[in-house]
């Protein structure tokens, strides 16, 4: 199929290189010409694993083009896909503009029958909304006899960073909802290859899985939190019960790994839209108001213990490993570990910081005074503490003797229980973790 792919973010640019792998040929259209040229040299604007390989071999194969300019490539378009984003507007509500403004070009332009999808994250009501607009935007631009045969589909998406291509081709489902049989059978075919179970459902439905999974998790990650700091309290251990009701089969074992609180440009986002969403409605969602904050208490209550045990850290040197909002990408937004810096910089510590991949993006949100070093060693040299704040799997790879040796003082605070295994209390260190009995 040919298929035109509406915003080259990380959605837009994973899914587009996906159903070029699937055999589709694929134009990815956006406004960012600096991002365009790039791409279109081959150069991937993200950290993702597998990615820089795969668009070369569909670049080579000639089934994916960039372009800023949405006309030259809606004429042959059998599918057209909105993959914008939907970043947190005014009072948590998704800010739809992109969307709309996407609506508008495609209504002004289409001029044959097309399928629109809408991929990003959107309120309940906006596929329908999005529909309206194009074909307002056609009846402008003197088509509106064509206007019964646009149609708009809502396919939500679930990847998630580090593993994005592999979540692609190999998702837990593919949820498609739409008003029309022809339109699900579309749908239905373009991801041939893929062999995941379809749910097929209306676009209110889809539109409100893609946040019901998203506050579902982000509400297992909260509540976690919640039973490591009674673990803490009670000599319990949260990794162990984390285990244990993670073999009920009913729970299950993700999502429910205790630490510094849940980040990224998408929970955060998600949980908040979705609240709001329910407060327009008239309904009160009150348990994601607690999600909200346990997570941003957890953030708080790791600095605050750093402080008390180390006896405040102003002029105190510390080691920060990991920047990213998790382990495997280079994505700070919404990242604990920012947010635990910056709170530990205004407290006046010393921070010396190193991740594997995010600390370029870091820096333009970090205050100058943060200095990075060029290896996780090198961080600790001289400080009077270590603090661990993503899940990379590489630090626990490192020498902790070298690390015990370079440190002034041997503290560890692990934000992550990452290096809860490696015996470091027997090595000289003090260890803590978040809910691990000590
Ligand atoms: C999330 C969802 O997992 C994807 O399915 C979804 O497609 C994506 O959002 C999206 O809406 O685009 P992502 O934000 O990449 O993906 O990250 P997750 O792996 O879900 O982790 C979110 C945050 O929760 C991270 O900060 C992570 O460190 C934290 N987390 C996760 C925990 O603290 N504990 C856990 O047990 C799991």
């Amino acid at each position: 199929m040919n298929l035109v792919m509406i915003g080259t973010g990380y959605v837009g640019l994973v899914t587009g290189l996906g159903f070029a792998k699937l055999g589709h040929r694929v134009a990815c259209v956006d406004t960012d010409a600096a991002k365009v040229a790039r791409l279109d040299l081959g150069e991937t604007p993200f950290y993702e694993p597998g990615m820089p390989e795969l668009l070369r071999e569909m670049q080579e194969a000639g089934r994916i083009v960039f372009t800023t300019d949405l006309k030259s490539v809606i004429g042959g378009a059998e599918i057209i896909m909105i993959a914008v984003g939907t970043p947190a507007g005014k009072d948590g509500f998704a800010d739809l503009s992109y969307v709309e403004a996407a609506a508008d070009s495609i209504g002004s332009l289409l001029d044959h029958e097309a399928l629109v999808v809408v991929k990003s994250s959107v309120p309940v009501g906006t596929n329908r909304a999005v529909l309206d607009r194009i074909r307002r935007a056609m009846g402008a631009a003197g088509r509106e006899a064509l206007t019964t045969i646009v149609n708009v589909v809502s396919l939500p998406e679930f990847l998630r960073p580090g593993f994005a291509l592999r979540d692609f081709m190999e998702p837990d489902r593919i949820v498609i909802g739409a008003d029309d049989a022809v339109a699900q059978q579309t749908l239905d075919r373009l991801h041939d290859g893929i062999t995941a179970p379809r749910v097929l459902l209306s676009l209110e439905s889809a539109e409100l899985t893609k946040y019901a999974a998203n506050a579902l998790l982000a509400t297992k990650v909260s509540f976690i939190n919640e039973i490591a700091n009674i673990a803490e309290r009670t000599g319990a251990d949260v990794r162990e019960v984390a285990r244990a009701v993670g073999l009920d089969r009913r729970i299950g074992p993700h999502f429910l790994q205790a630490g510094i609180g849940y980040g990224g440009s998408c929970f955060p986002k998600d949980v908040s839209a979705l609240h709001q969403m329910a407060g327009t409605t008239g309904y009160e969602f009150k348990l994601l108001s607690a999600v909200i904050e346990v997570n941003n208490a957890q953030r708080e209550r790791f600095v605050t213990r750093i402080v008390e045990e180390m006896h405040g850290v102003r002029g105190r040197r510390l080691a920060v490993w990991g920047l990213a909002f998790k382990g495997g990408t280079d994505d700070v937004r919404g990242s604990s570990a920012i947010d635990i810096v910056q709170r530990l910089v205004g407290l006046g510590a010393e921070i010396v910081a190193y991740d594997p991949q995010g600390m370029e993006l870091a820096q333009r949100m970090l205050p100058e005074q943060v200095q990075f070093a060029s290896t996780a060693v090198d961080a600790t040299t001289g400080a009077d503490a270590l603090l661990v704040l993503t899940e990379w799997p590489e630090f626990c790879d490192v020498s902790f003797e070298t690390v015990r040796e370079r440190m002034a003082e041997p503290n560890v605070f692990d934000g992550r229980n990452l290096l809860a295994e490696l015996g470091l209390k027997g090595m000289g260190f003090a260890y803590r973790g978040v809910g691990i009995r000590e």
